[in-house]
């Protein structure tokens, strides 16, 4: 297994072809069928009510959501109030692969980006603890991702996320600003409707 690090990042892990084809696939129909149960949302922005390009859903005991109201996470879906399916075997495999000495991942992220969709720069700071990493997972096109410091200034590196590709943020880089510039549309086979699935894996809970 490749492991890529970045210089003056600690704690950050790029792996790239984590997950192969196989595996991919499996871990697609996993997804989708928590889609069933957890359908996407739209969320939007605190305060100002603007939707986000992407659509969200979660597994595991508790899941992020945004609304007018601020971030947070909870135990149930904001549509359907009801809770987040199970966190799958293979996310739980996973993690406890590369943050053997943590907590149990709680919250699993599912964010879906359709050809246009981007992210902007953000820390992920709404969990009560920084200890654990988060874990991203990515399936479908590739996108370009960035990465830079803890400071919201600062340079920053910019590198392809291909479907099967895993990152790890953790030490310094767990909180490190990110985000997704584009998506490169048509660039895999493994969703058929095309677009890309990024899933987080996170510990919320100090535990
Ligand atoms: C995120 O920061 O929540 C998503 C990152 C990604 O899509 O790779
Ligand atoms: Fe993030």
């Amino acid at each position: 297994m490749q492991e890529i690090t970045l210089p003056g990042l600690s704690g950050f892990r790029y792996l790239p072809g984590y997950f192969d084809r196989a595996r991919q696939e499996d871990l697609v129909e996993t997804i989708r069928k928590i889609l069933t149960e957890a359908p996407l949302f739209q969320p939007v922005m605190p305060r100002t009510g603007k939707p986000f390009s992407v659509r969200m859903s979660n597994c595991g005991p508790l899941g992020w959501v945004s609304d007018i109201n601020g971030y947070r996470y909870q135990a149930t879906h904001p549509v359907t109030s009801r809770p987040w399916p199970p966190m799958p075997q293979m996310l739980t495999e996973l993690w406890q692969t590369v943050a053997p000495d943590c907590p149990p991942v709680e919250a699993c992220l599912i964010n879906f980006y359709a050809p246009e969709a981007k992210m902007g720069l953000h820390q992920d700071r709404d969990e009560d603890t920084f200890d654990a990493p988060v874990v991203s997972v990515s399936l479908g096109d590739t996108a370009t991702f960035r990465i830079g410091g803890t400071s919201r200034k600062g340079p920053t590196t910019s590198m392809r996320l291909a479907s099967g590709d895993v990152v790890v943020l953790g030490g310094e880089a767990r909180l490190a600003y990110h985000g997704i510039d584009r998506i490169l549309k048509g660039s895999s086979t493994l969703l058929k409707n095309g677009g890309r699935i990024n899933l987080t894996l996170r510990r919320v809970t100090k535990g």
